[in-house]
């Protein structure tokens, strides 16, 4: 299955992408996580990436789709894939479309998770991640059992440097204006399963199967 997941920052598409992963047996492909380790590992890439993630903006999308292109080019992406994150505006969306028609592969589902602004900005400033394995945690909403994750570790988690209420303001007018254009790019296509993401992440992921005919 060949999917994407769309919504604004915080819907829960890493939080459904991690548990996706495990029924679709498909990779998940995140340009936000391609983009953090670009940055931690220091490169060039990275680096310039890091100017506009820190101030909510799109980083480039020649930049990003160069990334995309690469990644859907592995072995793991032959019986599908997940785009976490992406594409982002129009022009990614539509330089997508000619990379997967380069490479003989289609598109099967857009899901959409709605969610209402003001949970978002209470979503995002409460997200931590575990630094050993990256599983998405909320501290209120979905702590770690007894402050250890389910891959063992035990300690601090992590908070992303752009999850501070102004920086999701921003991410949330950058979202507005250059990423919802694509509900209707999709929509054409008959593509878009709306999904409403309220309800617990368990809740949520029964709808996403539903939408995807899983079930
Ligand atoms: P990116 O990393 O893609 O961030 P985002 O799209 O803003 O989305 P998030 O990761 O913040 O949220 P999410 O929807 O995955 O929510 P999550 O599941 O974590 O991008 C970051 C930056 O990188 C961008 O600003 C940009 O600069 C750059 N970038 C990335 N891709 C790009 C591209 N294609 N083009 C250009 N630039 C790009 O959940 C959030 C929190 O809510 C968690 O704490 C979770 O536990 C909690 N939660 C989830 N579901 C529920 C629920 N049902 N109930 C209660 N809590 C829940």
């Amino acid at each position: 299955m060949n999917l994407i997941l769309l919504g604004p920052p915080g819907a829960g598409k890493g939080t459904q992408a991690q548990r996706l992963v495990k029924t679709l047996k498909v990779p998940q492909i995140s340009t936000g996580d391609m983009l953090r380790e670009a940055r931690a590992a220091g490169t060039p890439l990275g680096l310039e990436a890091q100017k506009y993630m820190e101030k909510g903006e799109l980083v480039p999308d020649e930049v990003v789709t160069g990334l995309v292109e690469e990644r859907l080019k592995a072995d793991d992406c032959g019986p599908g894939y997940m785009l976490d994150g992406f594409p982002r505006t129009v022009v990614q969306a539509e330089t997508l479309e000619k990379t997967l028609d380069r490479m003989d592969k289609k598109l099967d589902h857009v899901v959409l998770i709605k969610v209402d602004d003001e949970v978002i900005v209470e979503r995002i400033t409460g997200r931590r991640s575990c630094p050993e394995c990256g599983k998405i945690y909320h501290v209120v909403f979905d702590p770690p059992k007894d402050g250890i994750c389910v891959c063992g570790y035990k300690g601090d988690f992590v908070q992303r440097a752009d999850d501070t209420e102004e920086v999701v303001r921003e991410r949330l007018k950058v979202y507005y204006s250059q990423t919802a254009p694509l509900v209707d790019f999709y929509g054409k296509q008959w593509l878009v399963r709306e999904v409403e993401g309220t309800g617990t992440p368990d809740e949520v992921f029964q709808k996403v199967r539903a939408s995807i005919g899983l079930e």
